[in-house]
Formats: C-alpha cells, sequence, structure tokens
C-alpha cells in the first residue's frame, strides 16, 4: 500500500495512494490545498515538495523538472508534485515559499 506523509501537515498521513495520479491531484483529492500556480502544467514550480524520505520511490523526472534543475530552480531533494507519481511510500514537506496563508502549517 503506497502511502504518503506530510510531515508539516501535523504528520498529515495519505494511505492508499493512486500511483498513476499525479501527487498534486492526489493531495486534492483528500482536500489538502497545494500551491499550483500554473494549474498542474509544469510551468511553474510553486507545487514543489521537499523529499524528506522515499526519493527513490517516485517516477522519474519529468522533463519538466529536468528543465528547472538545470535553472537551479528544484533542488536535488526537492520535486513539483504536479509531475511526480508516488510509486512507494514517501514523506514530504512543503517547502516555506509554497506555504498558503490559510493553513496551518506545524514544524
Ligand atoms: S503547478 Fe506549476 S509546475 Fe506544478
Amino acid at each position: 500500500m503506497v502511502k504518503i506523509v506530510i510531515e508539516n501537515l501535523a504528520q498529515k498521513e495519505l494511505s492508499d495512494v493512486d500511483s498513476s495520479k499525479s501527487i498534486l491531484n492526489v493531495l486534492q483529492s483528500h482536500f489538502i490545498d497545494w500551491m499550483h500556480a500554473c494549474g498542474g502544467k509544469g510551468r511553474c514550480t510553486t507545487c514543489k515538495m521537499i523529499v524528506v524520505e522515499g526519493m527513490g520511490q517516485l517516477s522519474p523526472p519529468s522533463p519538466a523538472e529536468l528543465k528547472y534543475s538545470g535553472l537551479g530552480q528544484l533542488a536535488e531533494n526537492e520535486r513539483m508534485a504536479c509531475q511526480t507519481r508516488a510509486l512507494g511510500s514517501c514523506r514530504i514537506r512543503v517547502p516555506e515559499e509554497s506555504k498558503l496563508p490559510h493553513m496551518d502549517y506545524t514544524s
């Protein structure tokens, strides 16, 4: 069973994750607000997430992610939620710059 834990959203645990959907879509289907300025088209990076554990469980980087990595806008421990599928379990965090004002983040 694929599971995603969001550390700084009070260790919120999403279980039974659909590996055919982007992580952004999975978050949305669990009613978790996540920044996605370009609408999930791979044209911003506002949907980025910090991957704390399970980087090897994620789908390979998309061309958009490779482009933004090359531009220095995506760190080695970051992925774009709209471009990434969880093939196995992982732990993620919302980066400081992608936090939404109405959400209650934890440490
Ligand atoms: S929402 Fe813009 S790149 Fe993911």
